[in-house]
């Protein structure tokens, strides 16, 4: 399969006036092993605002593929995100995602390459990139011995709102997110599923123009996390752009427009969730149910069929795998026919983003 990337453009003239996120050739070595516990990003309650330190590095788990110490996290990554784009960043664990966001948000200095955040540059100009921008990092970074309320409050103050202007936002996201029950009550109290939406709130308040979701759902219960999509997709219909990350091939197939499936720090495909998935639509799983099991006839003639693959015959039911080629269908039927059956069922699987997935990046462990 061949997989075009192509380079972000007009990097060198400080990017595109509709781009979000824009990086080119955006490229983190790291020397020496993860410095804190697994994670990555901005661990720190002080996370996020304005006057905070990078970091040299954002806390992932122990490095694969280094070499002598070095580990290239990222490498040479080039992207453009729309404004008001829904961006995905998919990979395995140690792909480079929290890196990328990391270097993206001011907290990691990348070793080579340019990255622009709503027309800023976050190398040269951090602490001004940093009031456009917000992230909800892989690792809670609240405030567990304040509030809610407070939470949002001084996050604001730090921003520099003025102490009503802040005490206001804090009070209507609290609203939005419907927190009122929970607005006086201590982080360190919350749910997980709860402290997320805490955490969303919060990065609001400075009003970001470019929202990062570093694995928002990981480890929720499935109400929890449908209601998080349900919150994080309204967001970005009233126009926040989001570069999220996540390895729930679900949850990037339903919410975002394009995605970039990264590994190894190298971006390996970029595309629509649909786009993706006709990369492997050559390979459906078509599973034809027979009224009797088969004694071989039904899956000789099967296997004769033009754009058929491999075919796994159980008792009364085959799974073709078969290019998805015009009239493939009707010559199964066909097929059936002539391998002496009656066709009971048939169901074509539609291809799963998961299978790109796979594809592009293997099936091996990782990290
Ligand atoms: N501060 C650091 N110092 C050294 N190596 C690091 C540091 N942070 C990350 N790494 C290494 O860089 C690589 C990329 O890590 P990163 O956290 O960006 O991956 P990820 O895609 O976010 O993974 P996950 O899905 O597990 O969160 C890994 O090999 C990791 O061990
Ligand atoms: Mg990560």
């Amino acid at each position: 399969m061949t997989t075009a990337v192509r380079p972000a453009p007009a990097i060198e003239s400080g990017g595109d006036e509709n781009a979000g996120i824009i990086c080119g050739g955006l490229t983190k070595i790291y020397s020496g092993a993860p410095p804190r516990p697994p994670g990555g990003g901005w661990g720190d309650a002080g996370a996020g605002r304005p006057g905070g330190p990078p970091q040299a590095g954002n806390g992932a788990g122990p490095a694969a593929g280094s070499v002598g110490g070095r580990v290239k996290a990222v490498d040479n990554l080039n992207l453009s995100v729309r404004r008001g784009e829904f961006f995905g960043l998919l990979g395995p664990n140690g792909a480079g995602k929290s890196t990328t966001i990391g270097m993206l948000t001011t907290r990691v200095i990348p070793t080579e390459g340019r990255a622009i955040v709503d027309g800023i540059d976050v190398v040269a100009q951090p602490a001004l990139a940093r009031t456009r921008m917000a992230v909800v990092t892989q690792v809670p970074a609240l405030d567990r011995m304040l509030s809610v309320f407070d939470n949002l409050y001084f996050h604001g103050r730090y921003f520099c709102l003025s102490r009503s202007e802040s005490k206001r936002r804090a009070r209507a996201l609290i609203e939005r997110f419907r927190l009122e029950d929970k607005a006086n009550a201590m982080v360190e109290t919350l749910s997980g599923g709860l402290a997320q939406r805490v955490q969303i709130a919060r990065a609001l308040l400075h009003d970001p123009a470019v929202l990062f979701l570093d694995e928002p759902t990981a480890g929720l219960d499935p109400q929890t996390r449908l209601a998080l999509w349900e919150t994080i997709r309204e967001l970005n219909r009233q126009g926040q752009t989001i570069l999220l990350t996540t390895h729930y091939m679900e949850e990037a197939d339903q919410l975002c427009e394009r995605i970039a499936i990264i590994d190894h720090g190298k971006l390996l495909a970029l595309d629509t969730p649909a786009g993706l998935k006709a990369r492997v639509a050559a390979e459906r799983v078509i599973t034809v149910t027979l009224d009797r099991p088969d004694q071989g006839g039904v899956r000789d003639a099967i296997q004769r069929v033009n754009g058929v693959g491999e075919v796994q015959a159980a008792g009364a039911v085959l799974h073709v795998y078969a290019s998805a080629a015009a009239g493939l269908v009707a010559r199964l039927v066909e097929a059936v026919a002539d391998g002496g059956a009656e066709l009971r069922d048939l169901a074509v699987a539609e291809p799963a983003l998961e299978t790109v997935y796979l594809k592009l990046t293997g099936k091996e462990y990782r990290e």
